[in-house]
């Protein structure tokens, strides 16, 4: 049996992860190629624990009604989930073939874990990259490239409340260091896509990517 491929696909809030990895599932549908779609935080245990963070559901107690955990739990929490989805979902997957296309891996820990945290630097990115060590590398993350103005007119297009990570500087900081991405993830096979297009072009453009990675025909 041939390993099925891992594919990421990454991007600020409102790049459009979510909308995307949809559609390029259903490309490979189309060619009759098994896949799986996922996501991280996964709707798992741990997965759980961070949706609450993320609404403000999980607070630590405190003034004023309590803050949100800090960025290095948050970084666990995330860490602890990925390792989590690899187990139970992601590994045993590939071993059967399929190509599973996750909403979101490692690379979102190292850019907003270390967009959050209050000091930057090596210190920070060098103990992101040490608990996630074990993370299984991606064979292709596709990251889409979308300048915050057109991500936060989407975000605002949204029924759900602002979560966690939606204020518009931090975004802003985050675009920035999506477009430096393979300083943070040094060895991974990353492409970049214009994501600020049109739904229906952007897929276009994912697929060529991935096609062109698989050795198949666009
Ligand atoms: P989610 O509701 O899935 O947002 P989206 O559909 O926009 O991806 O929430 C995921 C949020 O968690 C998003 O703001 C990115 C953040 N995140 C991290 O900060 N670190 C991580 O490791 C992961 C996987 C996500």
């Amino acid at each position: 049996m041939i390993e099925g491929h891992f594919i990421v696909i990454e991007g600020i809030d409102g790049a459009g992860t979510t909308t995307q990895v949809q559609r390029l599932c259903e490309r490979f549908q189309g060619r009759g190629l098994p896949v799986l779609p996922t996501r991280e935080p996964t709707m798992g245990p741990v997965g759980s624990l961070i949706r609450q963070a993320l609404t403000h559901r999980l607070v630590v107690p405190g003034m004023h009604g309590g803050r949100p955990p800090s960025w290095k739990t948050m970084a666990l929490l995330f860490a602890a989930d990925r390792l989590d989805h690899l187990e139970a979902e992601i590994l045993p997957n590939l071993l059967d073939g399929v190509t599973v296309i996750s909403d979101r891996y490692d690379l979102s820990s190292l850019a907003y874990q270390s967009a959050t945290a209050p000091e930057e630097g090596g210190e920070v990115l060098a103990w992101l990259q040490a608990i996630n060590r074990y993370a299984r590398r991606p064979d292709l993350t596709v990251i889409l490239d979308v300048p915050p103005a057109v991500a936060a007119q989407r975000r605002r297009n949204r029924v759900q409340a602002s979560e966690l990570y939606e204020g518009d500087e931090l975004q802003v900081r985050l675009a920035e260091a999506y477009q430096s991405a393979e300083r943070l993830v040094p060895g991974d096979r990353v492409v970049h896509v214009d994501g600020s297009r049109g739904i229906e072009e952007v897929t276009d453009a994912i697929a060529r990517e991935v096609w062109r990675f698989r050795g198949e025909k666009g």
